[in-house]
């Protein structure tokens, strides 16, 4: 129960830490009574309880799914998330039964740590401690995203990510590690792309021109043949 109490301070402490908008007393009164993100955390503490540490059926997973319909944030009972996560206005947040949510986590509104459809048993991501996952971002499957690591809002990841990483797009791509870039960041510039059709029609186009040059400088050379030789009979 102690444990309980403390992992919902320190929920607390994060909403008050990384919300700008969380100053003073006011603020402090703000988070608990109108941050979705908060609400939804709390009442999954105590989800989680029940199905975890008491086993008991059914009772969690409806609790879940009041606390959908009050914050618009799903999280499975099943779920395990650390302490100090902070769920930033939170609607569309959907997290998985086996995902695993490690200390200090920002998740904001939109994200998705879910299966991809193919797994069983562990089949939901895990989040390292001090991970940013960006507003709309899909993180699938077993996989984990290393400490440190931030994922670029509406980035759809599918692999593991190594810590201190930014990975953006679609799928993830890791564009920066520990403060480096590390791709060419011009691929991504989707304006840029090769045009295959364009290209061949380039290229058709270049053989037809070809063709007619080789085809004119023959004329030509028959001709200026036919001049030479009339030249030479009209001679004789
Ligand atoms: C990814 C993010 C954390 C920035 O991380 P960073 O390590 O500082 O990376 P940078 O800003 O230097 O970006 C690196 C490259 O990725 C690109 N990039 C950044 N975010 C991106 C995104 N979400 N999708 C696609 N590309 C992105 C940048 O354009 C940059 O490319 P460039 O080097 O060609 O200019 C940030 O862009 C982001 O998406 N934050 C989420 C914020 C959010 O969800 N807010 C919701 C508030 S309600």
């Amino acid at each position: 129960m102690c444990k309980l109490f403390h992992k919902i301070a320190a929920d607390f402490r994060a909403a008050r830490d990384r919300d700008p908008a969380a100053r003073g007393w006011s603020g402090a009164v703000e988070v608990i009574l109108s941050y979705p993100g908060f609400h939804a955390l709390l009442l999954h503490r105590i989800c989680h309880c029940l199905h975890s540490n008491f086993h008991i059926p059914v009772l969690p997973r409806l609790l879940s799914q009041l606390t959908r319909f009050l914050t618009g944030i799903e999280i499975h009972p099943g779920a395990t998330i650390g302490e100090g996560v902070f769920i930033d206005h939170g609607m569309g947040v959907v997290i998985g039964e086996t995902a695993e949510v490690g200390n200090n986590v920002t998740i904001y509104q939109g994200v998705t740590l879910g299966g991809t459809g193919k797994e069983a048993g562990k089949r939901h991501p895990t989040v390292e401690e001090n991970v940013v996952v960006g507003a709309g971002a899909k993180v699938l499957g077993n996989i984990r995203v290393g400490h440190h690591s931030m994922v670029g809002a509406g980035s759809v990841v599918l692999k593991d990510v190594p810590p201190s990483c930014t990975v953006v797009g679609i799928p993830g791509v890791v564009v920066r590690q520990k403060g480096k870039r590390i791709l060419a960041c011009s691929s991504l510039n989707h304006q840029d792309l090769p045009d295959p059709i364009q290209e061949q029609l380039g290229q058709l186009e270049q053989e037809v021109e070809d063709h007619i040059k080789r085809w004119l400088n023959r004329v030509l050379e028959e001709w200026k043949t036919n001049e030479s030789q009339q030249l030479h009979h009209s001679e004789k």
